[in-house]
């Protein structure tokens, strides 16, 4: 059993953030999620939070450290696609992507930091995407929102690594969940044919890499990008 930790998952009402939230529990830590509707598993406690409002992260935490404890374990999972390609792309398209994506991330991990420093024990695991650094048609404001979550968690193993604190990223590839069921039938067709695995990902193997960055075997990993595509994105 790894020690058992305060852990907070974004958007684990749902999809892979509600199956990372799952194994937490299964871990043994205590678990809280962040929603805009609906819960996280049975045994989770659900707090109310939009991404893209500091004021709502800022009381969620609140909540979660008077019924939790200080979070030790940040998930920053919830995350959005607005697909479409550059020519056709307005403005909006593209900075509410990065305003949920990348920029709620900023909200939740700054807002955790303190907590963090406090304890000398953080593990900020940023839920990105194969996307960020392979790319994809019709996906430059995901792919953005994505590629900057590696600098960011490499920055801050930079400001914050000699405090224990660690910052890794995972990089999922096609994961078999609503986001991805919205695809187009043809480009899930092609992706498929370009998966060495010859599969689609299941949530729970999110969930298990996050169970492995946030456990004690993990101590003196960060600045890693962990990809768990089954092979498509390698080498990027
Ligand atoms: N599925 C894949 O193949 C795949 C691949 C690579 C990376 N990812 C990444 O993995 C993460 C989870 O993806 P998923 O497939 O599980 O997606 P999903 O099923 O669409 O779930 C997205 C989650 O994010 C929450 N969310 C979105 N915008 C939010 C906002 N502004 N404020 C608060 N919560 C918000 C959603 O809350 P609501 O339920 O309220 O909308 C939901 O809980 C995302 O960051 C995604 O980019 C997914």
């Amino acid at each position: 059993m790894p020690t058992s930790r305060t852990v907070l998952v974004t958007g684990g009402n749902r999809g892979i953030g509600y199956a990372i939230a799952e194994r937490m529990l299964a871990d043994g830590h205590r678990v809280a999620v962040t929603s805009r509707s609906g819960s996280g598993p049975e045994g989770t406690l659900t707090v109310r939070a939009e991404m893209t409002d500091a004021a709502s992260i800022d009381a969620a935490f609140t909540e979660i450290e008077a019924q939790l404890g200080p979070v030790e374990v940040v998930v920053a999972n919830a995350g959005i696609t607005k697909d479409t390609l550059l020519l056709r792309m307005t403005e909006e398209e593209f900075t509410s992507v990065i305003d949920t994506n990348l920029t709620g991330t900023f909200r939740v991990v700054k807002r955790a930091a303190k907590g963090l420093l406090k304890g000398r024990f953080g593990r900020v695991i940023l839920i990105s995407s194969v996307v960020g650094l392979y790319g994809g048609p019709g996906q430059i404001n995901y792919s953005s929102s994505k590629a900057g979550l590696v600098g960011f968690a490499r920055s801050l193993t930079r400001e914050l690594g000699s405090r224990g604190i660690t910052a890794n990223v995972i990089a999922p590839g096609f994961i078999e969940t609503d986001m991805t069921a919205a695809l187009p039938e043809a480009q899930q067709q092609q992706y498929l044919g370009s998966i060495p695995a010859g599969r689609f990902g299941q949530v729970a193997e999110i969930a298990g890499a996050a169970s492995f960055l946030a456990g004690d075997d993990a101590a003196y990993i960060s600045g890693a990008v962990i990809p768990v595509d089954g092979g498509l994105g390698m080498g990027h």
